[in-house]
């Protein structure tokens, strides 16, 4: 097993020699490249970080958000799309891969990038929640990649970039679902790195970890989180409250921002030879160092003793009201975050 492994390009086909994105796309006309969740946050940064640079896009986001590009000074010319692109719907993703192989010979890089982020104990999340997270997050980015291989086969080159999470290699309490969604990403998509390299086809995961933008506030509550979050007697109401407090105040304070995340994707696009796995913040580079330098149980027993106000998550009682514990925070976030929390189903 181990000699059929280490050998050295075995999947090499002549055919499917390495290219550099310059020779990705045929000929002349410039690479053809799909964003999902274009509009806002990171896919925005990536979107404008492409547009300096020599591609065709097809930049998409849901129908209601693609007023957002004008907003942003991006409309549509001869080498840019503005497409709606709901990626749970199969109608949308049919539609858009369609018109993509009709019209410009298929997708050569596709970066899978639209997201949602549930909180929620693993009490907390129904059988539906966890459906729309696994939809948005891994079903859709997997659905999406096996509609543009065909065409990635045909050409014998192709790119595609999953931006996963710090979240698909660590797990954090209250994030429970979303971890699991970039866990499964992680896991096909390094199937798939196998399975598509004889072909000259490399998948890469991007791991951000905290970024420093507002994306934090889109976070979502489910019923029963929402209310275990701003109920004081709910026997969750500590692990949400430490929780939102502290991902509030680490995202407002790194030095990441979607654009230093967005210049990691477009390099690696470039990379002849991208590879599977690419940090993309300091905190993702030490987390992924940690995980795979600690032994388990120490990584474990460490993660634990840092997570904020640990000792004071389980009151004695949760059957009657407990003061708040008192810990440290250094400003108005959990205040602020009050205001701003969005159950299922975003405005
Ligand atoms: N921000 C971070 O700290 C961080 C860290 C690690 C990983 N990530 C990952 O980075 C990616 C981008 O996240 P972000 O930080 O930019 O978050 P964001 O600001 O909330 O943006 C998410 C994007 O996904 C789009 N989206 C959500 N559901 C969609 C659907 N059904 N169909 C099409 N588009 C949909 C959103 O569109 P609408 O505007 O229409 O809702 C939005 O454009 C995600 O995969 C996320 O998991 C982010």
């Amino acid at each position: 097993m181990l000699a059929l492994m280490s050998g050295r390009p075995r999947c090499g086909n002549p055919a499917a020699a390495p290219r550099t994105l310059r020779e990705v796309g045929a000929s002349e006309l410039p690479p053809v490249v799909l964003v999902t969740g274009a509009s806002s946050g990171l896919g925005l940064a990536i979107a404008r970080a492409l547009l300096r640079r020599r591609y065709r896009l097809i930049l998409t986001a849901r129908e209601s958000s693609l007023h957002r590009f004008a907003k942003h000074g991006i409309f549509p010319s001869e080498r840019v799309w503005l497409r709606a692109l709901d990626v749970t719907s199969a109608a949308d993703r049919k539609a858009v891969v369609a018109e993509a192989n009709a019209r410009w010979g298929g997708v050569d890089v596709l970066v899978n990038n639209a997201g949602i982020s549930l909180r929620a104990v693993v009490e907390h999340v129904s059988d539906a929640d966890r459906a729309l997270q696994m939809d948005v997050n891994f079903i859709a980015p997997i659905e999406l990649s096996r509609l543009v291989l065909p065409s990635m086969r045909k050409k014998r080159s192709g790119r595609i970039l999953n931006i996963s999470s710090v979240g698909g290699m660590m797990a954090m309490p209250t994030m429970s679902t979303y971890s699991a969604s970039k866990f499964a990403l992680e896991g096909a998509s390094e199937a798939l790195w196998y399975e598509v390299r004889p072909f000259g086809i490399y998948v890469t995961l991007v791991q951000p970890g905290f970024i420093k933008s507002e994306s934090f506030r889109n976070v979502m509550y489910t019923g029963p989180s929402k209310a275990a979050s701003d109920t004081v007697h709910s026997a969750y109401h500590w692990h949400y409250h430490f929780m939102e407090g502290f991902i509030g105040r680490v995202a407002r304070r790194v030095f990441a921002t979607p654009d230093s995340v967005a210049a990691k994707v477009v390099r690696t696009i470039q990379l002849k030879h991208p590879p599977l796995r690419i940090p993309a913040t300091f905190d993702a580079t030490l987390f992924s160092l940690l995980r795979r330098l600690l032994p388990r149980s120490a990584y474990h027993w460490f993660l634990y003793r840092s997570l904020p106000g640990i000792q004071t998550w389980a009151p004695p009682s949760t059957d009657i009201p407990v003061a708040p514990p008192v810990v440290e925070t250094d400003d108005a976030t959990n205040a602020a975050d009050a205001d701003i929390v969005f159950t299922l189903g975003r405005p």
